[in-house]
């Protein structure tokens, strides 16, 4: 493999027309498997060599931007220079075409302004004593000494948490069925696609995993309809997402389709489920590994809620869970990548970025970079608490945009309140009724629609309440 022009590529010296720093020598092929097997490694190794670094892959050029400052740019000062790109859309061609994540202009802000009403904090209040039962539900099926697979049992809770939130039905209603079919589907028909299982079939024979989908999606529209219409007929206020959508009125008082509605509900599902489920269960491992934070943790619990289970007005006293889960989305972000492409030819530090190109906003190494973090690969909450604290001497100074795991500017996570909000009950509602030992010894993440730890096995031992 050979660099042309290998520097640190931040400097204003750049000549305008230069086009990035990339890889030269290396067949496109190379690049290609070399992504497909290891997209974290590759890409992490990619940005040693300068701040804007050029590969191509799957027969387009990507832009790797590693510069915090530069995220930035691309994510809120410039960010109408951008759309989501043809890469990430392909995923939104396939899935919930009619939905916000996906969506462009007009049509974007238009159902933006509509949803954000749907995530307030008051709303978000709503749901918390749901997020703790089933918290408490999950562990009551964990005995002292056994081994669970935390990465199977906490993707059933968060599923378990939104089909509540979202169509307020409970996980062991038979028709939460078509929701658990579809997510299913869903992960079938996304790898599939990923590992090229389109490209060896003819565009007009839907594949299985496609055919699959398309009948568990039929399945969950027709629920989507039987909800909205029971709902519609019910004298009591429901405040599940499902119901507060689909009664939304835009400005010009029209409402969303049934198809809208379906969805941006699917969306919240793909886009919230496994992000929350492995976020939650690396911090799980994490702190499995580290029994003197897991006891600091605990005590920090029993301070705040003593006897009683976790509730939302403990959050803001609850420091040391949200440094935790800062920490572990640090390592391990469940959003490992952030795609963009610009409308026309623009400038990037310097480069000249042509509009096919496709930048490449890599979160699991900028949260990595040491010129941003001390000891950047070991697991340190400290650096989250305040300067009041004791800190260790962790905490210090970077650009805004050295973290960044739910996205920034207009477009960032619009439930990003929601899952911190379960993420922080759910670990304290866990960790004050059992201890994590590891089991499963290291973990090699891939990217699917989130980060996978895979399979990832701890031992439980529960408190003496
Ligand atoms: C730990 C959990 C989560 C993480 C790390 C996460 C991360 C992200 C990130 C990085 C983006 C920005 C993508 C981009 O700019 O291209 C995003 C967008 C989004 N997220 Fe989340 N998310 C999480 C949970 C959720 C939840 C629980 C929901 C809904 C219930 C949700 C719904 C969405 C939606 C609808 C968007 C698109 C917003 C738009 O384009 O306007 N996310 N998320």
């Amino acid at each position: 493999m050979r660099w042309s022009h290998l520097k640190r590529n931040t400097e204003p010296t750049a000549n305008v027309a230069d086009r990035p720093p990339g890889l030269d020598g290396l067949p496109v092929i190379g690049s290609t498997l070399s992504f497909i097997r290891n997209p974290l490694d590759f890409v992490r190794s990619i940005g040693e060599y300068g701040d804007v670094v050029r590969y191509v892959a799957f027969g387009r050029e990507f832009v790797v931007i590693s510069d915090p400052e530069l995220v930035e740019t691309v994510l809120v000062s410039r960010d109408n220079e951008f759309w989501k790109g043809e890469f990430e859309s392909r995923l939104g061609d396939i899935v919930a075409p009619d939905g916000v994540f996906y969506a462009e202009g007009s049509d974007w802000r238009r159902q933006r302004s509509l949803l954000q009403s749907l995530f307030t904090p008051k709303r978000i209040e709503a749901y918390a004593a749901d997020m703790v039962d089933e918290t408490v539900r999950m562990t009551d099926g964990w005995t002292d000494g056994t081994i669970v697979n935390v990465r199977e049992e906490l993707s059933t809770f968060t599923l378990g948490v939104l089909t509540r939130s979202l169509f307020d039905l409970d996980l062991e209603d038979e028709r939460a069925d078509v929701v658990v079919r579809m997510v299913d589907a869903l992960g079938e028909y996304v790898d599939a696609e990923m590992l090229g299982v389109r490209s060896v079939l003819p565009s007009w024979v839907p594949s299985k995993p496609e055919r699959k989908f398309d009948r568990a999606m039929a399945d969950l529209d027709a629920l989507v309809e039987s909800l909205v219409h029971e709902h519609r007929e019910s004298e009591g206020e429901s405040d599940d997402l499902l119901s507060l959508l689909a009664t939304a009125e835009y400005p010009d008082g029209t409402t969303p389709s049934p198809n809208e509605v379906s969805d941006q509900l699917v969306q919240f599902l793909v886009a919230g489920h496994e992000t929350s489920a492995t976020a939650l269960t690396y911090t799980c491992w994490l702190l499995a590994n580290d029994p003197e934070m897991q006891r600091r943790l605990a005590r920090e619990i029993e301070t705040v809620c003593g006897d009683r289970n976790p509730r939302i007005d403990d959050l803001g006293s609850l420091t040391l869970s949200e440094a935790v889960i800062n920490e572990a989305m640090r390592l391990y972000p469940p959003f490992p990548f952030i795609h963009r492409q610009p409308h026309e030819s623009t400038t990037l530090g310097g480069y000249r970025i042509p509009p096919e190109s496709t930048l490449q906003l890599p979160l699991s190494s900028v949260h990595l970079d040491d010129r941003w973090w001390r000891n950047a690969e070991s697991f340190r909450p400290e650096r989250w608490l305040p300067e009041t604290e004791q800190n260790g001497n962790w905490k210090c100074d970077r650009p805004e945009y050295a973290y960044f795991p739910f996205g920034g500017g207009p477009r960032h996570c619009i439930g990003m309140r929601f899952a911190m909000t379960e993420l922080q009950l759910s670990l304290a509602a866990m960790i004050r009724r059992i201890e994590f030992e590891p089991v499963t010894e290291s973990l090699g993440p891939t990217w699917k629609v989130s980060l996978d730890p895979g399979p990832v096995k701890l031992r439980i031992r529960t408190r003496d309440r």
